[in-house]
């Protein structure tokens, strides 16, 4: 029997703290009106001390969970896309799975600019249509005003913060996630770049003080790029699912520029209603923009079992992505039961601590293991 790949679980999670383009225009030397203008950004959720890329993703994370009404210990996979990830290593993934206590689970990062999600999502429906796992949790998550310069006002107005994650099963019932395009042109990669940091230039005074720890783009050239592989990669994966143009029902593109959004648009013939857009409340938040477009327009009611809904991105890398779903999650209507909520606080309070105990048994476990080994040295051969 085939198998398909049904998004059968959603969640987001924005922070509170909302800074508006007045806001920024207070601090740098721009304005409401160059920024709604060239871009459709009214304002963006930005990460308090307390908040960053994994708890945004732990929190996306559980509601997505939640909602799908499946046990962490199901898990099979967790992927987090991610360029703004809490450390270089360990992945954020293994943070999120440790948290949720998903046990069972393999997890790892996945960094393709912002088209990260639709390449997650794609890669965990090749697997479970393979038959390689059953349940996988794919996550956006992104602090990007940590990696933007402050001063720069070509970038820092563009970007937020968030998380957005979606749980994928495996079914017989044909539906979900049809076909996937994945392309990339690392000629292009010096467009949008964060040039320190890494293995090339390790993190020092020089990197810091070239300010070469930042995000840099060529803005212009993006532009350029974005528009073309958005249609590109929109048409040919309509093609893949077997469907036209006019059968899109929702049109879920990487929230970036509102400019850009309406040239695909214009190029795949697209009327505004079967369009989603909410980059005027996020800006752009990276990998984490479509998974938080797609729970906002499935909240909002605006996907329904049996439309056809395509997702397309594009980024750092340079990358672009597309998903063409045939939707088959019905919304849920009931409010979830105080019995699960208080299950669900309990499995990741349980999850927290246990994850407590393992640390302090591999230290007491290590510190025995030395004792042992000291006295075995000290004994005299019999
Ligand atoms: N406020 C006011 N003026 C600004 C500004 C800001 N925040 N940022 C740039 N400007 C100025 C520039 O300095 C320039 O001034 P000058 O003509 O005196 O030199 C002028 O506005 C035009 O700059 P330009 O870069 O040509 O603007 P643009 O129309 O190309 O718009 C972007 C700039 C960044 C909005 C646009 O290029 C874009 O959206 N690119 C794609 C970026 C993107 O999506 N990146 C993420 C990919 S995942």
């Amino acid at each position: 029997m085939p198998r398909y790949a049904h998004i059968i679980g959603w969640g987001k999670y924005a922070p509170s703290n909302v800074v508006t383009n007045d806001d920024l225009a207070k601090k740098i030397d721009t304005t409401d009106e160059w920024i709604r203008e060239r871009t459709g950004i009214a304002q963006r959720h930005i990460a308090t001390e307390k908040e960053s890329t994994a708890t945004m993703a732990i929190l996306a994370a559980r509601q997505a969970i939640e909602n799908a009404n499946v046990r962490p210990l199901e898990i099979d996979l967790v992927i987090v896309a991610t360029v703004s990830p809490e450390y270089p290593f360990p992945a954020t993934a293994c943070l999120v799975q440790s948290a949720i206590g998903a046990e069972r689970a393999g997890a790892f990062d996945l960094e393709a600019g912002c088209s990260g999600f639709v390449y997650g999502l794609a890669s965990a429906a090749g697997m479970i249509r393979g038959g390689m796992y059953d349940t996988i949790l794919v996550i956006g998550a992104e602090t990007l005003s940590r990696f933007v310069d402050w001063k720069d006002r070509a970038t820092c107005v563009l970007f937020g913060d968030g998380a957005g994650a979606a749980i994928l099963r495996a079914s017989e019932e044909p539906g979900g996630v049809m076909a996937s395009v994945l392309g990339s042109d690392g000629s292009g990669g010096e467009l949008l770049i964060v040039p320190g940091g890494g293995a090339k230039h390790p993190a020092g005074p020089d990197t810091v003080l070239s300010r070469m720890h930042y995000v840099r783009m060529n803005g212009r050239e993006v532009y350029r790029f974005a528009t073309r592989v958005m249609a590109e990669a929109s048409k040919i994966v309509v093609e893949r699912a077997g469907w036209s143009l006019d059968q899109i029902d929702l049109f879920i593109p990487h929230q970036a520029n509102a400019r850009i959004i309406d040239s695909a648009a214009k190029s795949l013939k697209l009327a505004p209603e079967r369009i989603f857009v909410n980059l005027q409340d996020y800006g752009n938040t990276s990998a984490a923009s479509i998974p938080i477009a797609l729970c906002e327009a499935v909240d909002a009611g605006k996907v329904a079992p049996g439309n056809h809904v395509v997702l397309v991105g594009f980024g750092a890398g340079l990358t672009w992505a597309a998903c063409a779903i045939e939707w088959t999650a019905v919304k849920p209507g009931a409010p979830t039961l105080p019995q699960r909520v208080v299950a669900g606080r309990l499995r990741y309070l349980w999850a927290g601590l246990k994850a407590i105990g393992w640390r302090l048994l591999r230290r007491t476990d290590a510190a025995a293991s030395k004792v042992i080994d000291a006295v075995e040295r000290k004994t005299p051969e019999e």
